[in-house]
């Protein structure tokens, strides 16, 4: 599968920026006075939303001052939180130039812009230095990468030693074959979950030590029967009406693979171990 298809899947070919735009009127939002609470539920793209965000959050607890780095980042929203939280900047990273382009257009509306930066890079070769970031945080991206050793071994090469490393992630649950679509994929050729033991060895494999691990399964179940049997209103400006048919077709899955444990859910905080 190449990083065209996923592309494609990722931003559909649309103006993500003025359809942002557009939604964001419609639920009655003045552009020019715009917060990041004005763009809960468009700008976090993972089961649980801005939830899921504060819950990681409040694991790492950020002191202030650390270096972050979002490894796909999407539209924004998660890294736009952690700055609001604490007096951190962040840099985001992520493979689809479109949501790059829309991260950084909402980070300028709600004034974020000098703290909270977005640009395009591949998490498996990530363009920075190595020791350059205190924090590494990601949530649902590794579902589309194959190799988890380079992925965990890149973030572990832009960690400092001692640098910890947020994840909120998608894996293979124990009631089989994931039904497709999903969000992430349209098709199960664009997806590659490792089941929970592997993932957490291909960490272990990079050099991390794993300092917790909380399978969020249940919580992300009843998040969904909620989410999903009480729809937002139809004006709302959502990441399903940004992304149009082929994100709802996606999201539709979602309450099914949860509620029979075809996918599992973990957040997870793990350490690069400071030098001897
Ligand atoms: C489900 S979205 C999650 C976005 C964001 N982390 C969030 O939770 O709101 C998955 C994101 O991973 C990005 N992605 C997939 N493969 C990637 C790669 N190899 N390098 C960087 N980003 C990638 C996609 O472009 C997409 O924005």
């Amino acid at each position: 599968m190449s990083d065209e298809a996923l592309l494609r899947h990722y931003d559909g070919g649309q103006d993500l920026v003025a359809r942002a735009m557009e939604l964001l009127r419609e639920a009655g939002k003045d552009l020019s006075r715009l917060s990041i609470d004005d763009l809960v539920g468009l700008d976090e793209f993972h089961v649980r939303g801005r939830e899921a965000t504060l819950s990681l959050a409040r694991r790492l607890s950020l002191a202030g001052g650390e270096r972050v780095l979002d490894i796909g980042s999407g539209i924004g929203g998660p890294a736009r939180r952690l700055a609001s939280l604490a007096a951190v900047d962040v840099v985001g990273v992520d493979l689809t130039p479109a949501y790059v382009d829309l991260a950084n257009a909402l980070s300028r509306l709600v004034g974020l812009e000098a703290r909270v930066r977005f640009e395009v890079a591949d998490a498996l070769s990530l363009p920075f230095p190595d020791a350059r970031f205190d924090v590494a945080w990601t949530q649902h991206v590794q579902m589309n990468i194959a190799d988890k050793d380079r992925f965990m071994s890149e973030i572990f090469r832009v960690l400092v030693p001692g640098g910890r490393l947020a994840l909120y992630d998608i894996l293979q649950g124990p009631g089989g074959e994931v039904a497709y679509p999903m969000p992430w994929a349209s098709q199960p050729s664009m997806s590659h979950l490792a089941t929970p033991g592997a993932f957490r060895a291909a960490m272990e494999r990079a050099g991390f030590v794993v300092e917790s691990w909380e399978d969020v399964t249940a919580t992300c179940r009843d998040w969904a029967a909620r989410r999903y049997g009480a729809p937002p209103p139809p004006n709302a400006a959502t990441v399903a009406r940004l992304l149009g048919a082929r994100n709802a077709a996606g999201a539709a899955n979602i309450p099914r693979n949860l509620a029979e444990d075809r996918i599992a859910i973990v957040e997870a905080i793990a350490r690069r171990p400071s030098a001897a």
